[in-house]
């Protein structure tokens, strides 16, 4: 297991220790929750977490975590989620998150809304100053009149792409959806505006800022994980 992987590892042990027995729990997605499930599955193995089930946030989540023969279920069958874990791209000092470049943004922005707690596992290469600067924000958009987006993204001081697969076709989403990268020059000034402008172009279904909704961030550090908590000064 390499460096990163490591920190990761280390970071998802961490967060799997909020996980109570009969909790109904989001799975987010991407590589460091593939630990969280690895971990998950030990668990339950070893008998604990025996009554937990879970609500993957992608495709991909949802395969892994069968494969690990993790209990599963829908949002529609459980509409009230106690606890998500998740990854992310970035993570600002007041632990506000680009997520995304997974491209699951849409369905982890649902259940991270319908959850009691959110909390994100990443390695400490994800915290940034100011969203934006290491990652582009992606835009979950409707295929239907995609490039009209561009130029509109153009004025918002945006440089944008669509997201291609590795064939060269348009990566396309869980969800049925394009996702536009858009690169801000510096960084995104200010996020919140940005993200009502985008929520409110018509096409946009979602954008990958996701504000005020972390509770806490368990981040993997060379000095051992580390846990911060929404509530506390930022660092
Ligand atoms: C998926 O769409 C993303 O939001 C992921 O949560 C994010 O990309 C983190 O992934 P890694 O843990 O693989 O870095």
């Amino acid at each position: 297991m390499n460096e990163i992987e490591r920190l990761k590892r280390q970071a998802a042990e961490r967060a799997v220790e909020f996980i109570e027995d009969g909790m109904v729990l989001g799975l987010g997605s991407g590589s460091t929750v593939r630990h969280v499930l690895e971990i998950l599955a030990e668990r339950r193995k070893q008998g604990a977490l025996r009554n937990v089930v879970g609500i993957p946030t992608s495709r991909a989540t949802e395969w892994y975590a069968r494969d690990l023969g993790l209990r599963l279920t829908a949002l529609e069958e459980e509409p009230r989620i106690d606890l998500t874990i998740d990854g992310a791209d970035e993570v600002d000092p007041r632990l506000n998150l680009i997520k995304g470049i997974g491209g699951a943004l849409l369905w982890e922005k649902i259940v991270a809304t319908n959850s009691e707690r959110l909390i994100i596992v990443a390695d400490e290469g994800k915290l940034v100053h100011k969203l934006g600067e290491r990652v582009p924000l992606p835009l979950e958009v409707v295929p239907f009149g995609w490039t009209t987006q561009l130029s509109w993204l153009d004025h918002m001081g945006a440089e944008s792409v669509l997201r291609l697969a590795a064939n060269g076709s348009p990566f396309v989403s869980d969800g049925g959806h394009y996702v536009i990268d858009c690169h801000f020059k510096d960084g995104i000034a200010e996020p919140g505006r940005v993200q009502r402008e985008v929520r409110q172009h018509p096409g946009v279904v979602e954008c990958g800022l996701f504000l005020g909704m972390a509770d806490a961030v368990v981040i993997g550090g060379v000095d051992g994980p580390r846990v911060v908590h929404a509530d506390v000064e930022p660092r």
